[in-house]
């Protein structure tokens, strides 16, 4: 028998954790510190243990666990799944919109909820009073496959839907995204562990769900996003955007780029921008979807054989094309990486031209069997490099050749090696022009030190007439040494000279991002510009300084300190300082002013005076920061009743500690 305190305490915590789960994956705004989230975890997870009766299955410790399948059992959903009939321009949205009037009767302008169309896998969730019992994948649209253990790990899947106005029966429907960054992340790892990459986010996702093992789904950063239901059964509900919002409340995650229209000039209007946007989105998007809003309406059009009437999927111009390889470059990068790379016979591809595509590594040259002649599929995906997916063997003639990577640096003529177990060769040429090429480019880019003007033509010139050797020389030219370059006038050499003149005080983020610092991308060089404020203090961080920066993991941390170990490097910094470059020092604007600006706390224990909420809210009013773990950078911990670790920490440290009439009096004193 489970004593009642303790199963009302295991429902507490249940719901605690469903709650912290909602706030920290649905709405990215976690409330409580990991720490804490990870103690109410453990006491739920003991509570089980000694009594196995309690383990519910909505319980959130039952994400994962579930042995390995031999097969899916058959899924057939009760209300057919169907696809979406495709509109591929405005004419075609317009002919929709056509069509739904005529049909209905009407003049009057139609309201529309447009929402994007994500590029995953469809899926099926049935909850039974608000418990999850089942998932489920599309399938040929009747039957799908039962992949509820694999779901259940989907951190944005609730396992029980929140609040207290839950339908008695509903099948939530929607899609399982990996988003781009992770996608690329996880095709690294595969590849290191000598696995063959996925070609796509969307396959990447749904080789995820349709896993036997759920452990291994368990590890793919997966996301749920609802855009609809099937069965609804117990609840009143008018409109699909009101359905949209009660799916929110549930717990859902629905895509906040959703927008409602009256008439079709809207949702026209509405695709252009979120085509136009499409890059910007941290997951695939290939379309937009329109549906009418009424759900009345919607069940008066009803549906075809395998499309409903009241909705349309305007799809987005492909990113993928067809094209010649006419032949193969080996490419040498900033770090002396050798790359080859596919020039193209010049083909569109979702609206931008592309000659040249990324073939990575020897190795998936190989094994792609990609040849010089070959007419293959090459796709673009967001920001990222074009890249080629794939040869088209059936329409080779014979005259196809296979690519042979160098022994020799094709620019400066070192040796190429591949260092053991690395899939990339490398330029062993110090002084490579091809790398100082790269380095210059990657340097005066838009992104780094945003120098207008320095194109590539003009830097392969500099790098040839051995005006610059170093990226710290550019910051020497004179009008004087540009006016003879080709295609090159008084007046642009002064512009470039005063562009120049104008990087020299670039903030300090990016020129951290701009000195190529293996693994230091934009995002990187930011925060260590934010944590470090200059860069002398980068340059003398040791490993562990540099590890307490947030997304800083050991590889990073070692690549920098190693950069700023190499005394080619320091030279180069050094010369460029003695050239007046002076990166600018982060400011955040209005918190600079703020009395508790730069500060950062670390509670510990329970207040009497106020929450922790109210306490966090208190001090970033103030501009101050509060972080859940205590380091040498925190600036106070705060200590409340029955302080955990962090105040033995923050002693050993030699963080001050505060107490709590301490704290409020350091309140009273900074809001003046
Ligand atoms: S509504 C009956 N909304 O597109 C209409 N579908 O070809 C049900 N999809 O397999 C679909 N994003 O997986 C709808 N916001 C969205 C969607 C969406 C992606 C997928 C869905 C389906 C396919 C339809």
């Amino acid at each position: 028998m489970v004593p009642d305190s303790l199963r009302r305490r295991a429902e507490d915590l249940r719901q605690l954790i469903h709650y912290h789960n909602y706030r920290y994956y649905v709405l990215d705004r976690p409330e409580i510190p990991d720490e804490e989230y990870d103690r109410l975890f453990r006491e739920l997870v003991e509570l089980e243990e000694r009594y196995p009766e309690l383990r519910s299955p909505d319980s959130p410790t039952q994400r994962v666990g579930a042995p390995p399948l031999e097969a899916f059992e058959p899924a057939p959903h009760a209300v057919p799944m169907l696809s979406l009939e495709n509109a591929m321009d405005e004419a075609e949205l317009r002919e929709f919109d056509a069509r739904v009037r005529r049909f209905l009767g009407t003049d009057e302008p139609v309201v529309y909820s447009c929402e994007p169309k994500f590029d995953g896998l469809a899926v099926e969730l049935t909850y039974r009073d608000g418990v999850l019992v089942r998932g489920a994948t599309r399938g040929d649209g009747t039957v799908g496959e039962d992949v509820t253990v694999n779901l259940r790990t989907v951190r944005t899947v609730p396992l029980g839907l929140l609040g207290t106005e839950v339908p008695r029966l509903v099948d939530v429907r929607g899609e399982v995204v990996m988003p781009v960054e992770a996608f690329h992340r996880l095709n690294r790892e595969q590849e290191q562990a000598g696995l063959t990459p996925f070609a796509n986010p969307r396959n990447a996702a749904a080789g995820s769900v349709r896993q036997l093992d759920s452990s291994i789904t368990a590890r793919r950063p997966l996301e749920f996003f609802a855009y609809g239901v099937g069965r609804l059964e117990g609840m009143e509900v008018k409109t699909h955007w009101e359905l949209m919002e009660r799916l929110h409340g549930w717990g859902f995650r629905v895509s906040e780029h959703r927008r409602r229209t009256r008439g079709i000039d809207g949702a026209v209007e509405y695709c252009r921008e979120t085509e136009a946007r499409r890059d910007e989105f941290p997951y695939e998007i290939d379309g937009c979807v329109i549906k009418v809003d009424d759900l009345e309406l919607q069940e008066r059009l009803g549906a075809k054989a395998r499309a409903p009437r009241w909705a349309i999927a305007y799809k987005f111009a492909p990113r993928q094309a067809v094209t010649r390889v006419v032949d193969i470059e080996a490419s040498v990068g900033r770090t002396g990486a050798v790359t080859p790379v596919a020039v193209l016979e010049p083909v569109s591809v979702g609206g931008v031209t592309v000659s040249r595509a990324t073939l990575h590594n020897p190795d998936e040259v190989a094994r792609k069997d990609i040849r010089i002649g070959d007419w293959v599929v090459i796709q673009r995906a967001g920001d990222v490099i074009p890249e080629v997916v794939r040869a088209l063997p059936e329409r080779r003639t014979g005259d196809e050749r296979p690519f042979v990577m160098p022994e020799r640096c094709p620019v400066c003529g070192a040796r190429i090696e591949r260092p053991e177990g690395e899939a990339i060769p490398r330029c062993t040429g110090l002084s490579c022009p091809a790398q100082l090429k790269a380095r210059i480019r990657h340097f005066a880019s838009r992104r780094a030190m945003d120098i207008d003007g320095l194109g590539t033509k003009l830097v392969d010139q500099l790098v040839e007439k051995g005006l610059v050797r170093d990226v710290a020389d550019l910051f020497r030219l004179s009008e004087a040494d540009l006016v003879p370059l080709e295609r090159m006038a008084e007046k642009s050499a002064r512009n470039l000279v005063e562009a120049i003149d104008r990087a020299r005080t670039r903030d300090l983020a990016r020129f951290v991002y701009a000195l190529g610092i293996r693994h230091v991308g934009e995002a990187t060089a930011r925060a260590l510009a934010e944590r470090f404020g200059s860069l002398e203090a980068l340059m003398d961080a040791s490993e562990e300084d540099l590890l307490a920066v947030p997304d800083v993991g050991p590889e990073v941390a070692s690549s920098v300190r190693a950069f700023f170990a190499e005394p080619a490097n320091r030279e180069s910094i050094r010369r460029m300082l003695e050239a007046g470059v002076r990166p600018a020092p982060p400011t955040r604007p209005e918190a600079a002013e703020a009395p508790l600006a730069g500060k950062t706390f670390v509670f510990t224990g329970a207040l009497e005076s106020m929450t922790r909420d109210e306490a966090k809210a208190r001090v970033e009013a103030l501009g101050g920061k509060v972080t859940s773990s205590v380091s040498r950078r925190t600036d106070y911990v705060v200590v409340g009743a029955d302080p955990g670790s962090k105040a033995e920490k923050a002693r050993t440290l030699g963080v001050p500690i505060l107490t709590e009439p301490e704290f409020l009096e350091l309140l009273k004193t900074a809001s003046g």
